[in-house]
């Protein structure tokens, strides 16, 4: 099978060393890539968010499986253009992929499926932002309602932070949402969506924001891990059931049904599980530690939901233990970051990239915020952490950081429901 990923970062490079272990995946090609996805798969410079030039490069490679890694080329429809075009793909339609891409619809599924999440308010009227962050908080959660990368959420108890933030997305053009707050731990599960069937992943924990502690600003996610210690057993069957499944069974209800990877982020409380919110494709760097322990094929888990037969999948198979991602940043990322700098040690095994590319002396040099994503694995958390930073203290790049604490709450036993 010949395999075309669309995207850039440390969770495309995990799906091509996912679908490269896949023995049915016979080519692998990555548009655009970066400069580890070169060693593994052929990199394409084509613009990903063209439905045109996205199907033309498949056509041109004779791509069997389109596998399309971020929101925005299918919030603008490429998984659309792929599929008129005959090519099977792996993503949401764009009307589908709105339970990302518009927080306003994902709340309006939700209400109607039944699914637990926060309160909420949509603000479009600068002249009713005042009155509307009175009637939330402290905490105050917002959001803007378009795609931000992870980064356009707020979440404070300085009501003139909140308000500066939603200020900023108004004059910007965006509505903004309000939330309630919702308390608990926070679990990403990502599941494999085609119709209604569910099948579900591991489920993992990202650290969204920068500094250890959770301290700084939100982040596209600094590091992660899975499986989780804490979980109560029965809780990822329990999410499929009251959460996942719903929201499958009300876009198909609507006319609009989900096909690829639905990611429920949440939060889980003594009530058991709310949504913090919906994405519509794998999360990043969450992917890089879940598909670091699936035994099953990758390309043939993605090419059965890309076809609608996911429900003829026979069940996926882990490998027990741990693994833990951390993603090494550029400096001042999450602000603007530095680029250019060369990377030393960047061709390690378990060294994903993100944010890179080659000078013109062929070296790897950071090219983005998140610039690696380190990935090690263990018989328990305890090991997989130690490999993961193991392995991070023989890179080299000038002013990058790292989280130090990825997994540690989980370790120490500091958190429970
Ligand atoms: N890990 C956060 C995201 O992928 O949006």
């Amino acid at each position: 099978m010949r395999v075309l990923v669309i995207g850039s970062g440390g969770r495309e490079h995990a799906l091509l060393i996912g679908l490269k272990n896949d023995p049915s995946v016979t080519d692998l090609h990555v548009a655009p890539g970066n400069a580890g996805t070169s060693a593994i798969s052929t990199n394409h410079a084509v613009d990903i968010v063209s439905g045109e030039a996205v199907v033309a490069l498949a056509r041109k490679i004779g791509a069997d499986l389109v596998v399309i890694g971020p929101e925005v080329p299918l919030v603008a429809g490429v998984a659309d253009a792929l599929r008129e075009a005959g090519i099977a793909t792996f993503g949401p339609s764009a009307r589908a992929a709105q339970i990302e891409g518009s927080k306003a619809f994902a709340k309006d599924v939700m209400a109607a499926a039944g699914v637990r999440t926060a309160h909420a308010e949509v603000v479009d009227n600068p002249a009713h932002l005042d009155a509307a962050l009175d009637r939330f908080g402290p905490t105050w959660v917002v959001k803007d309602d378009g795609l931000a990368a992870g980064k356009g959420v707020v979440v404070t108890t300085d009501r003139d932070v909140a308000r500066d933030h939603a200020a900023e997305c108004l004059e910007s053009g965006h509505p903004v949402l309000l939330e309630s707050f919702l308390d608990g731990p926070e679990v990403s599960l990502f599941c494999l969506v085609d119709g209604e069937t569910v099948v579900p992943l591991l489920p993992a924990q990202d650290h969204k924001r920068v500094g250890d502690n959770d301290a700084g600003p939100n982040t596209g996610g600094m590091g992660a891990y899975t499986p989780l210690p804490w979980l109560p057993e029965g809780m990822t069957e329990r999410i499929v059931d009251e959460v996942v499944k719903p929201v499958a069974a009300e876009m198909v209800k609507r006319g609009i049904p989900f096909s690829g990877l639905l990611y429920a982020g949440l939060a889980i409380g003594k009530d058991g599980p709310a949504v913090v919110e919906f994405n519509c494709r794998f999360g990043d760097p969450e992917t890089q530690a879940v598909l670091a322990l699936l035994k099953s094929p990758l390309g043939e888990a993605l090419y059965a939901t890309a076809t609608g037969k996911l429900a003829e999948l026979p069940p996926l198979e882990w490998q027990d233990g741990a693994a833990v991602t951390v993603v090494v940043a550029a400096e001042n990322y999450p602000g603007k970051p530095r680029t250019g700098d060369v990377i030393a040690g960047a061709e390690a095994e378990g060294v994903l990239h993100a944010g890179t590319a080659r000078n013109a002396d062929g070296q790897i040099v950071s090219a983005g915020g998140r610039v690696l994503a380190v990935v090690g694995t263990g018989a328990d958390l305890a090991e997989a952490r130690a490999q993961a930073y193991s392995r991070i203290e023989k890179i080299k790049l000038p002013g990058s950081h790292y989280r130090s604490d990825i997994g540690r709450k989980a370790l120490e036993g500091q958190i429970s429901i």
